[in-house]
């Protein structure tokens, strides 16, 4: 090679070199996105891939979250699962990320989409999310639930007539109730013929919900697949007597089925599947720590009986039906407020996941596109600044409405729980027979919590459970 070939190689590499640090040195003085130049929240990111996973698992979640804000204050980043993250334990910025649904959208893993039908309203933004929650709301407004109040009475009553004289799991015990009170508002009190095998396809789906994503013969997750196809047969069977019998319904299959909606059968099947999901276990954990903190509380549960006597007593009096009605579950004040403040205190969704959809500037930090955003409600709840001796069991502390956004058992913005009405009525009325018919003791350890998701008293609250007279 002639000797000035090489001088002029040498010339365009020093030449491309020489304008790589220019733009270097322009974007450095002159930044194309202002965002980057941010600093990350404060906070560790543990080890590689794994992050702080462990630190986080090996202990109560919450004392892992409690002593980073300790440390770093209401926004801190960790790694966790195998992603960078960032949590958030104050009010107004987890308002900001539960309300921005432009900025940040809802995370889950994939094995959990699959498993819940991947068209179902959790995992959506935008027009068809929009759509699904204008159809589940319509049949769960006060309007639309207030004729249900028999029907439910009369599942709540069945309920606590067999447990009886037993010793009895509570949370399953609830769980049961639940699930009956979900497919009374989903397919309608008719529906017995179906009831047994969606119940039985279901309670298999939940049994492989957390298990590891592994689709093999025999595996936990392979048979909650199989079921979860069975379960969508079996609601494609719903859907198609119904079309012959061309009669209308006002439950939420027949919502999802109306013409306006626009859903096909997969899309309606996916969202049956996942509102059963999002009804049962939440307001069945709920209903078992009311149980334990009104065995805990003896003046709570005898004023609590007082209002619902008093309410039997009225009825007597005035000659009226002694059945509840949708007016004496508005006539519950106290009773209303032993649920919001079992929902604060128990805080049994300690926090949810979004995902940054671009680079986010917020209170002077970067949160980068890509990263998992977790508000964490539980701390909110529990924090002193918010709520005066967060570890008492207060209810009284609801008499005056808590600060702005301090308080949100079912979340905020775009993705806020539409099951909130419903899930408040069918714990009123199982709580009215609950207290005014029968009494129940504990049995075993007391204060322990399991997380399965959602926190849980240990062993799901064994108790004993006797008529009162
Ligand atoms: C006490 C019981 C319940 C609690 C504490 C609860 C809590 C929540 C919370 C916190 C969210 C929002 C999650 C997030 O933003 O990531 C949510 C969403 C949801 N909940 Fe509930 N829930 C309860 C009962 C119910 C019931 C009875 C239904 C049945 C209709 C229901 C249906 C849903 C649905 C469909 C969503 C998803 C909404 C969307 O993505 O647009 N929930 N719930």
């Amino acid at each position: 090679m002639e000797l000035t070939t090489i001088f002029c190689i040498f010339l365009s590499f020093l030449s491309i070199l020489l304008l790589n640090l220019l733009i270097k040195t322009f974007f450095f003085f002159f930044p194309s996105n202002v965002k980057t130049q941010l600093p990350l929240p404060p906070g560790t990111m543990g080890w590689p891939y794994i992050g702080e996973t462990f630190q986080m698992y090996s202990q109560d979640p919450n004392v892992f979250f409690a002593t980073k804000i300790k440390r770093y204050g209401s926004m801190f980043k960790s790694h966790i699962l195998g992603y960078p993250c960032v949590m958030i334990s104050n009010p107004d910025a987890a308002k900001f990320v539960l309300t921005k649904a432009q900025l940040f959208k809802p995370t889950f893993p994939d094995s959990k989409e699959r498993m819940l039908g991947k068209q179902a309203i959790f995992f959506h933004q935008g027009a068809y999310h929009a759509n699904l929650r204008k159809l589940v709301l319509r049949t769960f407004t006060p309007e639309a639930i207030k004729t249900l109040v028999p029907d439910i009475e009369s599942i709540a009553q069945n309920c606590l007539r067999s447990w009886q004289g037993k010793l009895i799991t509570t949370f399953l015990e609830m769980k049961s109730y639940t699930i009956n009170v979900a497919l009374l508002t989903i397919f309608g009190k008719d529906e017995t013929l179906n009831a047994e095998d969606l119940k039985r396809w279901y309670y298999t789906l939940e049994r492989g919900y957390n298990s590891m994503p592994i689709n093999l013969p025999g595996t936990l997750f392979h048979k909650a697949m199989k079921a979860r196809k069975e379960l969508a047969d079996t609601v494609a069977q719903i859907i198609s007597t119904r079309r012959k019998t061309k009669q209308e319904h006002n439950d939420l299959l027949g919502s999802f089925m109306s013409e306006k909606a626009g859903l096909t059968d997969e899309q309606i099947a996916d969202n049956i599947i996942g509102v059963i999901f999002a009804a049962r276990d939440t307001t069945a954990t709920v209903l078992t720590w009311i149980v334990k903190y009104l065995g805990e509380n003896p003046s709570v549960l005898e004023a609590a009986t007082e209002e619902h006597e008093s309410i039997l007593r009225c009825k007597e009096e005035s000659g009226e039906e002694m059945g509840l009605n949708w007016s004496d579950t508005k006539n519950m004040p106290l009773t209303s407020r032993i649920i919001q403040e079992t929902l604060r205190i128990a805080s049994i969704l300690s926090f949810t996941f979004r995902e940054a959809i671009e680079d986010v500037e917020f209170q002077g930090y970067l949160i980068p596109k890509g990263w998992k955003v977790l508000p964490l409600f539980r701390n909110i709840h529990h924090s002193p600044d918010n709520f005066k001796e967060p570890e008492k069991f207060d209810p009284s502390r609801f008499e005056v409405a808590p600060k702005p956004n301090t308080f949100m058992p079912f979340g905020n913005g775009t993705h806020a729980c539409p099951g909130n009405e419903i899930a408040k009525l069918e714990m009123l009325v199982l709580l009215h027979h609950l207290i005014t018919k029968y009494r129940w003791s504990t049995v075993g350890a007391k204060n322990g919590i399991q997380y399965g998701p959602f926190a849980l008293p240990e062993n799901g609250l064994p108790m004993t459970f006797y008529p009162k007279k």
